[in-house]
């Protein structure tokens, strides 16, 4: 399975958002992750929809926002006006989870759903038949540059078993401390969605990061 990479705009230098995105989409990046944060569902405040909404036209490629807010219902609308292709939302975040799936498709554009590492992956499975992407939170949510939780491979690997199992031909997207060393972890435990922040954007060159990740991704089937 070809792995996507999805730099996250978290760690981009805010000063020159235009030219942090068209970095990555020239690199070979396949989506754009935005970390939209509220201070409630996590301590840290990023960047809302009117943000996202400035920088659609600068990028051919699906923008994904990441919504780590409370009542995301309320937001739905608003992002997806803004440009946003793929809408994840928390299921710690969500009353009425099925009739907030149904709403994001309602509103044109596809559904994620996150779960937060102490967050169990029974809570999503009557859902897998209805969502685009499932996202595995490999961090505490809040910040980037954070360390990969080793703990949740076992956790991917079910999640990919579940997919499987109902023959569902849904993205598995992990997030949170991504980088050489840990994709490899994460794509043989059947993730197919890297997204990335500090890897991609703590270094000069976007383009290499990129590639250099997704070569990182590859190599697992090679060393076994
Ligand atoms: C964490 C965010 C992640 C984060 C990833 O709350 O959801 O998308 O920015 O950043 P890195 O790759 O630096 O851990
Ligand atoms: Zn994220």
């Amino acid at each position: 399975m070809r792995v996507k990479i999805a730099p996250s705009v978290l760690s981009a230098d805010f000063s020159k958002l235009e030219d942090e995105i068209k970095a990555v989409e020239e690199g070979g990046a396949d989506l754009i992750h935005w970390d939209v944060m509220d201070g409630h569902f996590v301590p840290n405040i990023t960047f809302g929809p009117l943000v996202v909404e400035a920088l659609r036209d600068k990028s051919r490629l699906p923008f994904n926002v990441h919504l780590m807010i409370e009542n995301p219902e309320k937001y739905l609308k608003r992002f997806v006006e803004a440009g946003g292709d793929i809408v994840t939302v928390h299921v710690e975040a969500c009353k009425h989870l099925e009739h907030t799936i149904s709403t994001i498709r309602k509103l044109g554009a596809e559904v994620g759903i996150a779960l937060n590492p102490e967050t169990p992956l029974r809570t999503v499975e009557p859902m897998l038949d209805k969502i685009d992407m499932l996202l595995i939170m490999t961090v505490h949510p809040g910040f980037g540059g954070q360390t990969f939780l080793k703990s949740m491979v076992p956790k991917i690997k079910r999640a990919r078993r579940k997919i499987d199992d109902k023959g569902g031909s849904i993205d598995l997207a992990v997030d949170g401390g991504i980088s050489e060393e840990t994709a490899p972890l994460a794509v043989r435990a059947g993730a197919n969605v890297l997204v990335a922040g500090n890897a991609i954007y703590g270094g000069k060159n976007r383009k290499l990061a990129i590639e250099k990740l997704r070569r990182s991704a590859s190599t697992w089937s090679n060393s076994g």
